[in-house]
């Protein structure tokens, strides 16, 4: 890519972080399909980043990948001057609550140090930009719902508004490095935007999370470990729904202002759960593990484990015409299907050091749920 580029010229890049994990691979290749441009992605490639998921971009023109981390100032300085990027928009982060708990070192350094760092190199190239290039420029930060803590049942849901009660370690890093990207507007004047979403779901989660983990163990007749008694609240989103939404407030968004993403589907996870099984029996009517169901199993709780999140979108549907396309019965079946179709993806991903990590996060759980029980 050249780098004589300006942002009056449509071909200036933008700068993906965290685009090989799920929500910036879909993002990756979102934009790419879309046509809107060359993109750069600077990406550590931790356990939850895989360049599989970007294998049909590899040879895409307006495509770059850099392996890096947010936390290397030096790296990020020099992908800025070089790219002369239109936008930054950041995803890269450690995402997972539950290895959060289990060990929190890593989140502090990339979520807060490394936001902290990419602000600082994008305040310095800001400062360099002048006329229409400068005026163009914008960081997007890409936040979550779990800022705002947890609701009860009768609960509003989160508005923009919500005072921050973050309750987990990766909540409350996440928290942290929002309030340092507002104090960079406010202070420096760097042009961001945060956006605050829900729960997503998709082709290309990694499966620690619900959803693929469910289909994964379902899959191989293992248990399907429903922690505590099911019923914690979370409001579902199709990933493809939060790119666009992320695209459109780069696109229309103002400057120092935060969205909230959501997609109006709250369900139980119980809920969740039960209609997956019930997708799976329909889906794979040859399998022996039918009725899925039988193999739900619950294990004992997430410490500290939110009871309820929902968003509250009302700001981005009216003030920049977004709305999400994809119900959670729709896109459900969507993410079955691609799991059923990506077999080859599911086990790569969980061979290795996955299998390390089901053991650490549910062996314990396991044990202590069976010794619940006999107690009774
Ligand atoms: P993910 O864990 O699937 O991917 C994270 C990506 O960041 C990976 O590719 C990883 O290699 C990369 N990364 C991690 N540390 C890095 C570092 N130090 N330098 C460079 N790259 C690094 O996460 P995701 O679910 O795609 O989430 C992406 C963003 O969206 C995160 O900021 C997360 O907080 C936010 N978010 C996620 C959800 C959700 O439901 N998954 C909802 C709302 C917001
Ligand atoms: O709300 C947005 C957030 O959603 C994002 O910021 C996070 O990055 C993302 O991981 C997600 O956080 P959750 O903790 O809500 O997602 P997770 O898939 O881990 O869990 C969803 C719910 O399911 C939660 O109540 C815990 C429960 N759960 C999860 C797993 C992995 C189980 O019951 N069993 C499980 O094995």
């Amino acid at each position: 890519m050249s780098s004589h580029r300006t942002t009056s010229d449509r071909r200036a890049p933008i700068l993906v972080t965290g685009g090989a994990g799920f929500i910036g691979s879909n993002f990756v290749l979102e934009w790419l399909a879309a046509g809107k441009g060359p993109l750069v992605n600077l990406d550590k490639l931790t356990y939850a980043g895989n360049p599989e998921n970007l294998a049909s971009v590899e040879a895409n023109s307006d495509y770059a990948f850099v392996q890096g981390d947010i936390c290397d100032a030096a790296l990020v300085a020099r992908l800025m001057e070089e790219h002369r990027p239109r936008a930054v928009v950041h995803f890269a982060a450690e995402s997972h609550v539950d290895r959060s708990i289990l060990g929190p070192e890593a989140f502090l350094r990339t979520n807060i140090d490394g936001t902290f760092t990419l602000l600082q190199a994008a305040r310095t190239y800001y400062g360099s930009l002048e006329g229409e290039e400068r005026e163009g420029f914008r960081f997007l930060h890409v936040s979550t719902d779990e800022v705002y803590g947890t609701l009860a049942p009768e609960d509003p849901a989160f508005r923009e508004e919500t005072p921050y009660a973050p309750n987990s370690p990766y909540a409350a890093s996440k928290a942290a490095s929002d309030h340092l990207v507002r104090a960079w507007v406010h202070t420096y004047g760097l042009p961001a935007m945060i956006t605050n979403c829900s729960n997503n779901y998709g082709p290309y989660q990694f499966p620690e999370k619900l959803i693929p983990l469910m289909i994964a163990h379902a899959l191989k007749g293992k248990n399907l470990p429903v922690y505590g008694d099911g019923q914690q609240v979370r409001d579902w989103l199709y990933v493809v729904d939060h790119c666009r939404a992320l695209m459109t407030v780069l696109e229309r968004g103002r400057v120092g202002e935060t969205y909230n993403v959501g997609g109006g589907n709250q369900r139980s996870n119980l809920e969740v759960v039960t209609t997956l099984c019930g997708l799976l029996d329909e889906l794979v009517p040859e399998s022996r593990f039918r009725p899925h169901f039988e193999l739900v199993k619950f294990v004992e709780d997430r410490p500290g484990h939110d009871r309820r999140y929902a968003i509250d979108a009302r700001k981005l549907e009216s003030e920049l015409g977004w709305r999400a396309q994809e119900s959670f019965e729709t896109g459900l079946r969507k993410t079955l299907e691609w799991y059923l179709g990506n077999a080859a993806w599911v086990e790569h991903v969980t061979s290795g050091s996955y299998q390390h990590w089901v053991k650490q996060n549910y062996d314990a759980r396991t044990a202590a749920a069976v010794v619940a029980e006999s107690a009774r």
